[in-house]
């Protein structure tokens, strides 16, 4: 396969962003993005027949349909590795800056996850690999971070992979909106995608709304007030964006929404045309295409927000070329943004939606026993030797546990659409 160059302009070619000094640095955005889900899913039907609940609450009240199950054999880590494989097979390795994971789920609270994740791709050592944190939008921190390296130094690239398992525990009121999953997000210069708007809002506030203890593997989370400080953060978010980039909602074509669980973006849509709409109702035809994805996986904490945004690219029917598109990414704790982007002309050829939706289609339903008995599987922790079944259906492998380290092997049965099928045979298929 040919080697595509970091650009095929002049790096320091500029993109006219609109009335700000930014016009002055080079376009930088998203490049390629890639997601990745376990090969089993739990129908929500299935746990509201368990849990005697009304399935109406489930698909109408949280707006979920299925929720992603993690194997046994794999975690974070695996999943961040199989997301970031499509992105790496048409791109010169030593143009790669670095590798960032964005995570709430890390499995070590020293080495960064990423480093195992380069070393699984067999990643070139002058790549950089770190781990960044801040519940559900330390995923955005990182993609401003890669943003800002990238127009630095315009001839390199940064992969972002954001990469989580959401887990509340069963039978808790969290119970519906878990889910797992990976999104890696190529940012580069003229990027192929989406070009970023340099301007954004932050909310940073010391809250209790969520929180995961070193000692826990099941977040705590006070849902009802989330929700609240979700919505509080959107509101100065956003007006710190229009402060500084001058922009009204008017200006924003689509809106991809931090997504815990899709009812969520309707929520915030509604509440951010209530506050700054100017008497103007809001449209869910701006949002719609953004949850599909997302109804189908369940929540991915830093993901949500990054699958939201490919499951829009993918799904609209429109052509959104020339489109600017408003983001909010929140962070429990808590920490939201909003920014902004504009979506490039020809994105639609470097989409890897065929790949997307068979990886999805042939995910295999799980009943609720089988959902229990995978939930309740636990790594030792005395570093005893222990040796994990072969159940996932990637490359990747968390194959077990050798004196308090964790072995991955690259082993697996690799049973992949988005890696072993082309996109011509996938439409066949
Ligand atoms: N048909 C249709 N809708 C129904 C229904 C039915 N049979 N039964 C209930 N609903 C609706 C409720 O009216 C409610 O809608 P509303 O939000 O518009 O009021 C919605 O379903 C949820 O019901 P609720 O009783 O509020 O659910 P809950 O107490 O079980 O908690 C969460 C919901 C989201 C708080 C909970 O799942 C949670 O804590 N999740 C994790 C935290 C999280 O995701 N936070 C988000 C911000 S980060």
């Amino acid at each position: 396969m040919a080697i595509r160059p970091t650009s095929q302009n002049s790096p320091l070619e500029t993109e006219n962003q609109g009335n700000h000094p930014s016009s002055a640095i080079p376009s930088v955005g998203i490049d390629g993005l890639s997601f990745y889900v376990p090969g089993q899913y739990l129908p929500l039907e299935e746990l509201a027949k368990a849990r005697d609940v009304d399935v109406g609450k489930f698909h109408t009240g949280l707006g979920q349909e299925k929720m992603a199950v993690l194997s046994p054999d794999e975690d974070i880590i695996t999943l961040a590795a199989e997301a970031a494989r499509p992105l790496l097979t048409d791109i010169d390795l030593s143009s790669l800056d670095a590798v960032i994971l964005a995570t709430e789920s890390g499995v070590d609270q020293s080495k960064a996850g990423a480093i195992y994740i380069h070393g699984l791709l067999d990643l070139p050592s002058s790549c950089k690999a770190f781990e960044v944190k801040q519940a559900c939008c330390s995923s955005t921190a990182a993609l401003q971070m890669a943003l800002a390296t990238v127009t630095l130094k315009p001839t390199k690239r940064i992969l972002v992979i954001a990469s989580d398992v959401a887990r509340y525990g069963i039978l808790s009121a969290g119970e519906p909106t878990q889910g797992a999953g990976a999104v890696a997000i190529m940012v580069s210069a003229n990027p192929r995608l989406i070009a970023m708007d340099p301007e954004d809002g932050s909310y940073t506030r010391d809250v209790m709304d969520f929180w995961r203890p070193n000692y826990r593997d099941e977040a705590l989370v006070d849902g009802k007030y989330s929700i609240k400080i979700y919505l509080e953060a959107l509101e100065n978010a956003f007006q710190s964006y229009q402060n500084e980039s001058g922009r009204s909602i008017d200006d924003l074509y689509r809106f991809c929404y931090h997504l815990p669980f899709t009812r969520m973006g309707e929520k915030a849509h509604s509440f951010l045309h209530k506050k700054f709409g100017a008497g103007k109702p809001e449209t869910f035809k701006q949002i719609e295409d953004s949850g599909i994805y997302n109804r189908q996986i369940g929540n991915c904490y830093t993901a949500a927000l990054y699958l939201a945004i490919t499951s829009l690219l993918e799904n609209e029917a429109e052509d959104l070329s020339g489109k600017r598109i408003g983001l909010f990414s929140y962070g429990s704790g808590c920490m939201g943004t909003f920014f902004s982007g504009k979506v490039q002309a020809g994105y639609r050829d470097h989409l890897l939606t065929h790949q997307h939706q068979a990886l999805l289609a042939s995910r295999e339903p799980l009943s609720i026993e089988s959902y229990e008995r995978m939930y309740q599987h636990a790594l030792p922790i005395d570093g005893e030797e222990f040796q994990n079944p072969q159940h996932a259906r990637g490359k990747f492998r968390l194959a077990g546990i050798e004196a308090h380290r964790r072995i991955y092997t690259a082993d697996g049965p690799d049973h992949i659409p988005s890696i072993t099928a082309s996109a011509a045979e996938l439409v066949e298929a």
